[in-house]
């Protein structure tokens, strides 16, 4: 028996949202983040980075609400977005807006992308020296936005974009914690201190969530993978909970990746004078 394909058009009911573009000089969709949507200007400059907007006029009613709760949702995330970019003001390390407005956030568009990509696009080609100072950048970065009242709470290498000169810029405050303002957005599983679940609410957007992040994020770095990067995200789990971690003791800053997961540090402060001694230790 043959099928011939059909050319009728999909109900409406079945259509799916689509994504609207705010700004008539920002077309070029690059990115589709967790909490927003990201577009590159007609020059290629320039990130636009929006909340959600869908038209959702052809969407049957289930579709359309979860949709709208979407939309409302990443409005929220880019607020704090916007009112964390405000409250660090210009530091190098950080992203720098170029514009935030009532339409979104204008960044500088940066060619290396972010650090997990160009971690993986250039592994083996990347010099030691390189990944020790990169280990040592990003926690610099941490360790200030820490000073100002600011946990990210989504500590990753996805989180950092790679300047011209490879340099480190920590970016994506979407719905982190500022001051008294709880977080909106976790750790990746590999990246996630792991207790028993009725422990869960005392260790997100905690100074100790955070140093457990950044464990997972020099070990990411010095290797090149996640954490258990092989395994899938209910082992990972199962293993933080018993306590137990990828060794690290051939890596540089393996003892130091080993005290973030075990709780030794109690800020990024400490944890970056730490990387600063060993690293003058092995010189
Ligand atoms: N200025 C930029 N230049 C180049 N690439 C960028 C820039 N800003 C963001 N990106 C890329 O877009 C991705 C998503 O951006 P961002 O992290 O700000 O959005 P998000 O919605 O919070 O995403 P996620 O939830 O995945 O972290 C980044 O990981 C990076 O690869
Ligand atoms: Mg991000």
């Amino acid at each position: 028996m043959s099928c011939t394909p059909s050319t009728k058009k999909m109900p409406p009911r079945f259509s799916e949202p689509v994504l609207q573009f705010p700004d008539p000089g920002y077309t070029r969709q690059f990115a589709y983040g967790g909490t927003a949507a990201l577009a590159l200007s007609d020059d290629g400059k320039r990130v636009l980075k929006f909340p959600f907007t869908f038209e959702t006029q052809h969407c049957n009613e289930q579709v359309a609400a979860g949709a709208q709760s979407r939309m409302e949702e990443s409005q929220i995330m880019l607020a704090r977005e916007k009112e964390i970019y405000q409250h660090l003001g210009l530091r190098p390390g950080i992203l720098a807006p170029l514009e935030i407005s009532s339409v979104g956030l204008v960044f500088p568009f940066y060619k290396n992308g972010d650090l997990r990509a160009y971690l993986q696009k250039t592994w083996g080609e990347v010099g030691q020296d390189q990944l020790m100072l990169w280990a040592e950048e990003a926690v610099e970065r941490i360790s200030f936005t820490q000073s100002m009242g600011v946990y990210q709470c989504d500590i990753s290498t996805r989180n950092f974009l790679v300047g011209d000169d490879l340099s480190l810029l920590l970016n994506d405050f979407s719905g982190s914690r500022v001051g008294d303002k709880t977080e909106l957005v976790g750790p990746e599983t590999s990246y996630a201190k792991a207790l028993q679940d009725d422990q869960y609410d005392t260790v997100q957007g905690s100074m100790e969530g955070e140093v457990f992040s950044i464990g997972s994020l020099l070990y990411e770095i010095l290797t090149g993978q996640k954490p258990y990067s092989d395994l899938g995200n209910r082992e990972i789990k199962d293993l933080f909970q018993q306590g137990s971690f990828p060794p690290t003791s051939t890596l540089a800053f393996g003892t130091i990746i080993q005290g973030c997961w075990m709780g030794r540090f109690s800020s990024a402060e400490e944890v970056k004078a730490a990387l600063k001694a060993a690293k003058h230790k092995r010189e």
